[in-house]
């Protein structure tokens, strides 16, 4: 393995195609490159919001066919890691929030993890103290980091619910030097990149839904347990819907509430903090379904929590 890994830090050095990932000019290092090893991340990566942040239709409009200069800058920031709000980049703008904008400084790819293997086809910067800190997510998300500073203490970082928990080795490629590259990995808890609402808020307890019910009132309270607004975000329309349906003994079904929770009704609720509605039941009813789902503009309702209480009386 040794020999191996000598022969192949060798065979790596002399191979100047591998400078392209960390250099940076009119042009800058492509997702689809980090993708050729890192296939999973990429693969992950490039379904999520960030990968579409600049070519996104609602995006695409709102800036009035990107003719808003200011508006670009988190949309497709500059490749490099910044400590502040990013610059916007020259080129490439349609590939949005891309790798090196998170990971290139100095023509250093940055990390959390120290290496697992032996040979290393870019350099390599080890920095836990960035990389699990929400701060690196804070510099676009102002609004939301402004909320997360602000909520009560003992709370877990972005990461840890937006980017799910994995094991794997740091890269995935196959066939030929590849294969060498990954055997000499070990395989180690990582994050995926899917930077997306957590599918399981609920089994989690990060939005809890309860309902009580007396003859003739339903009370539904929804608990917010993250570290931010509910619903979060500076930009877009986004709400967080909560309906509520009964079922009669002959199984039909009636809506006899909905509200919605927005940032621009000033309905959102905060960080640790819950509301309450009540409303009266029809009388026969048998059981009362409650629904929490995030809605947006041009894209499908995603379900955040449910309950269903059964039964005539409490
Ligand atoms: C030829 C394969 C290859 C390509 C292409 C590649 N990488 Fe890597 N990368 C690696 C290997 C191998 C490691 C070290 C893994 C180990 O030893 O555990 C690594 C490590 C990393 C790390 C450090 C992770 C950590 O926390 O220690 C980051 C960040 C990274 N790569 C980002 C990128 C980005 C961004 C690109 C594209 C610009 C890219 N890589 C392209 C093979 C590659
Ligand atoms: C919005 C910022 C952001 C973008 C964009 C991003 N990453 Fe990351 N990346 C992170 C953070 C944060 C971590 C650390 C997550 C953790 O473990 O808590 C990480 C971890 C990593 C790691 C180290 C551990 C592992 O998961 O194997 C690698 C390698 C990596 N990213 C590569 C990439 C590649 C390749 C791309 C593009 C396809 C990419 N990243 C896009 C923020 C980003
Ligand atoms: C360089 C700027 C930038 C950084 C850094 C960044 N984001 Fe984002 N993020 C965006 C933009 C812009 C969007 C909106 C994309 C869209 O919907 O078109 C977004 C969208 C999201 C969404 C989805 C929101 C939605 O509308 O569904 C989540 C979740 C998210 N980011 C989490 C994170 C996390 C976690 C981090 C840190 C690891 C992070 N982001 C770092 C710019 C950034
Ligand atoms: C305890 C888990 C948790 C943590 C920690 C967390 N979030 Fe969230 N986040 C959620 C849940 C659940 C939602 C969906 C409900 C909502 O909008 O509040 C969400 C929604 C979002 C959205 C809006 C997505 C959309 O499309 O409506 C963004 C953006 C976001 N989070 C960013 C962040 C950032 C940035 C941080 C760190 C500063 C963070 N989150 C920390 C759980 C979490
Ligand atoms: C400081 C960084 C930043 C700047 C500057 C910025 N955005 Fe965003 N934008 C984000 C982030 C982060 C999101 C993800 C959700 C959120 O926080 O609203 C987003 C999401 C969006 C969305 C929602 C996309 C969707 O499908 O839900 C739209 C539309 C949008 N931005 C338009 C704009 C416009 C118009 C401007 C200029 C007035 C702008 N943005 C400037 C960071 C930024």
């Amino acid at each position: 393995m040794i020999a191996a890994a000598a022969a192949l830090a060798v065979g790596l050095a002399s191979c100047a195609s591998f400078k392209h990932l960390t250099q940076v000019s009119d042009t800058f290092p492509p997702a689809k490159d980090c993708g050729k090893c890192h296939v999973e991340i990429y693969d992950e990566w490039s379904t999520s919001d960030h990968a579409h942040a600049y070519t996104n239709p609602q995006f695409h409009e709102a800036t009035d066919d990107y003719a808003f200069g200011d508006c670009l800058s988190c949309h497709a920031p500059e490749p490099r890691l910044t400590a502040a709000r990013p610059a916007v980049r020259t080129s490439g703008r349609e590939e949005g929030v891309t790798c090196v904008s998170c990971h290139l400084e100095e023509g250093v790819l940055s990390g959390p993890l120290k290496p697992t293997g032996k040979v290393h086809p870019h350099p390599i910067g080890v920095r836990p103290e960035v990389y699990y800190d929400s701060g690196i997510c804070g510099r676009c998300h102002e609004g939301t980091m402004a909320q997360w500073n602000a909520a009560p203490s003992e709370k877990s970082g972005c990461q840890q619910c937006h980017m799910e928990p994995a094991r794997r080795k740091v890269t995935q490629a196959t066939g030929g030097v590849s294969n060498l590259l990954v055997a000499m990995e070990k395989e180690i808890p990582v994050r995926r990149h899917g930077f997306r609402i957590p599918p399981d808020s609920q089994s989690l307890g990060y939005l809890v839904l309860s309902v009580g019910r007396s003859d003739t009132d339903v009370a539904i309270t929804v608990e917010n347990r993250c570290p931010h607004d509910l619903p979060t975000g500076d930009f877009g329309f986004r709400a967080v819907v909560l309906e509520v349906f009964a079922r009669d003994e002959r199984g039909g079904a009636s809506p006899v509430g909905r509200w919605e929770l927005t940032r621009e009704l000033g309905t959102a609720i905060e960080s640790h903090g819950s509301r309450t509605w009540t409303l009266p039941v029809p009388e026969d009813a048998v059981l009362t379904r409650a629904v929490l789902t995030r809605r947006s503009y041009g894209q499908d309702s995603i379900l955040l929590a449910e309950i269903r209480l059964e039964g005539r009386t409490p």
